[in-house]
């Protein structure tokens, strides 16, 4: 594997056994995402990037994020997987965490950061959910890595979900784990296969953020996707080749 380092457990922590090898539409490649630039208002998801660089600054230097570094989340069972890597709940599960609980948004209520980030849970709003499940802010401010990884490895799932961002810095990318490829998202929001690829990001020297937010699709929108015969988990990328 070049250039990145790999994890061994996938973010919902099942160990990753996985074969590299696993069956998709012969059109799929990877390293892939679908870009939802084009579905989401960009002007102004770009125009919250003062705000929220502002906003999490302010975190970094409070007492309250002291606390917020040294795991109270572990209290619900929100432990973040990656070591170093910070995360601002915006909403919260009532059940113990589990990965597979992400979209099951009856269960999900807002927190009070989402109150502190009242004018991104606006911009979320004008994402194309009917209801929306976990919802975080995922941040550091060190160079550090985050080791490529599977987010869980059931490949006829597929989560319905945004990856998204105000500035261009984090250097996320999608790596082909058979090839050591990596491709790096671009643009300002990704849908990704989050199972027959790996994904991770590399060391930025300075604040850099992202945002996820899991839900459900509006009906009308889900309906417009292109889906796979067989491994669901693939929509995003066989959705990302149709378009070539
Ligand atoms: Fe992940």
């Amino acid at each position: 594997m070049n250039a990145a380092e790999t994890s061994g457990k996938t973010e919902s922590g099942e160990f990753d056994d996985l074969p590299d090898d696993t069956p998709v539409d012969s059109s799929v490649v990877y390293p892939s995402y679908k870009s939802f630039d084009e579905f989401i208002d960009v002007t102004r998801l770009r125009s919250l990037d003062g705000y929220l660089t502002q906003k999490i600054k302010r975190r970094m230097q409070s007492q309250e994020d002291l606390k917020f570094y040294t795991g109270p989340y572990k209290l619900n069972g929100d432990v973040p997987d990656r070591p170093g890597s910070r995360m601002i709940y915006l909403a919260y599960s009532e059940k113990p965490d589990s990965y597979f609980d992400l979209d099951r948004t009856e269960l999900w209520h807002p927190t009070v950061h989402a109150a502190e980030f009242s004018l991104l849970m606006d911009f979320i709003k004008t994402l194309p959910f009917a209801a929306t499940g976990r919802m975080l802010i995922m941040y550091d401010n060190v160079a550090r890595q985050v080791p490529a990884h599977r987010d869980h490895i059931e490949t006829e799932l597929c989560h319905e979900f945004l990856w998204f961002r105000t500035n261009i810095k984090k250097p996320f990318f999608m790596l082909n784990q058979k090839t050591g490829e990596k491709k790096y998202v671009e643009g300002y929001s990704a849908w990704f296969d989050s199972v027959n690829q790996f994904h991770g990001s590399d060391a930025y020297d300075g604040l850099s953020f992202s945002i996820r937010v899991d839900g459900k699709f509006t009906d009308e929108f889900r309906d417009s996707i292109p889906k796979p015969e067989f491994n669901l988990a693939s929509t995003p990328s066989y959705w990302a080749a149709l378009e070539g």
